[in-house]
């Protein structure tokens, strides 16, 4: 099984993809899921997560992180609700949170696994660069890390940033320079996979904690998006964890990338050396498209399998 720590600010797509992780168990040995301030709060993301796991009857540590970016004001996000979850709620957990911080769960699971653990982040990168910055050896202890953020080209911030590197660009930078082996699920790719409203319907019609809860959620989405008059909506960060579990998925390219910090449209802008004008190596796969038929089938095939389960 694959160690997995999943670093998350719980958030739809966030629930989506934890609830995804939970039912891929077989392959998965999902050691501590860490919790940062990003799409709200740190107090509402670690709860989210908490109540979510819990709610699905796993005993998995949650830990708490990040309360604000490393050096810049916390800017939350408005289209997941003022809790993160939309309108829907889970049953508060009476669990407590893990007694260690997410820098120390991090740094714990990445020493207990040898060389062997995987990170999966799918919010601001704040807990993922504070590991570095308090155990830097730990940049030769993680596998890799599977980042749904940033984009090759294009933003949902500025025109040239996606929220998770706009949120915390000085994490971005160091994550992204580190040197760990890093896969980058940005925002181009992740926007392809349009919720099919088939999957609603497939997933509505089930009857077990993990369809019902995807459903209420698929549901605010689905909602959200026609308030909004957008598209049928994304699950960002389902498809990086799904990455990691069937790798066919996504197809990857190497780049060298870097993160900027201060500009005012380029905040957070993950930017390719295209004609290797830095002269470096490539430091990131970078996903530059998906097979969204896949990822679809994929994901069903994990609901109706839960279900039989
Ligand atoms: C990313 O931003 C967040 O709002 C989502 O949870 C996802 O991680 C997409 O840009
Ligand atoms: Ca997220």
């Amino acid at each position: 099984k694959i160690p997995l720590v999943m670093d998350v600010d719980t958030g739809t797509d966030d629930a989506i993809a934890i609830i995804c992780a939970l039912m891929s168990t077989e392959v998965l040995d999902i050691k501590a899921f860490t919790a940062v301030a990003g799409n709200v709060g740190v107090d509402l993301t670690s709860s989210n997560t908490l109540n979510i796991v819990d709610y699905l009857g796993f005993d998995i540590p949650v830990a708490v992180g990040a309360a604000k970016p490393l050096n810049k004001e916390l800017h939350t996000a408005i289209s997941h609700g003022r809790a993160g979850l939309g309108d829907v709620t889970v049953p508060k957990s009476i669990r407590s949170f893990y007694e260690k911080d997410a820098v120390d769960t991090i740094y714990e699971h990445a020493v207990a696994a040898q060389g062997e653990l995987e990170i999966v982040a799918v919010g601001p990168l704040t807990n993922i660069a504070g590991a570095i910055i308090r155990y830097p050896d730990i940049i030769r202890l993680i596998k890799r890390i599977t980042i749904m953020g940033g984009a090759l080209r294009g933003g949902n911030m500025t025109p040239a940033s996606e929220f998770n590197l706009y949120v915390d660009p000085d994490a971005g930078k160091i994550v992204f320079e580190a040197g760990i082996p890093l896969v980058m699920v940005g925002l181009d790719v992740t926007l392809k996979p349009q919720l099919p409203l088939a999957v609603v319907e497939t997933v509505k019609r089930l009857d077990n904690k993990f369809a019902n809860l995807a459903a209420r959620i698929f549901d605010f989405m689905l909602r959200r998006c026609g308030q909004f008059g957008f598209d049928p909506p994304n699950v960002h960060d389902a498809i990086a964890l799904a990455s990691l579990i069937v790798p066919r998925l996504v197809t990857l390219n190497k780049y060298v990338m870097t993160v900027e910090t201060e500009g005012t449209v380029t905040r957070g802008m993950t930017v390719a050396d295209f004609n290797n004008v830095m002269g470096k190596e490539p430091n990131v796969s970078v996903a530059v498209d998906v097979d969204c038929n896949l990822f679809w089938d994929w994901m069903t095939g994990k609901f109706l399998s839960a279900e039989r389960n």
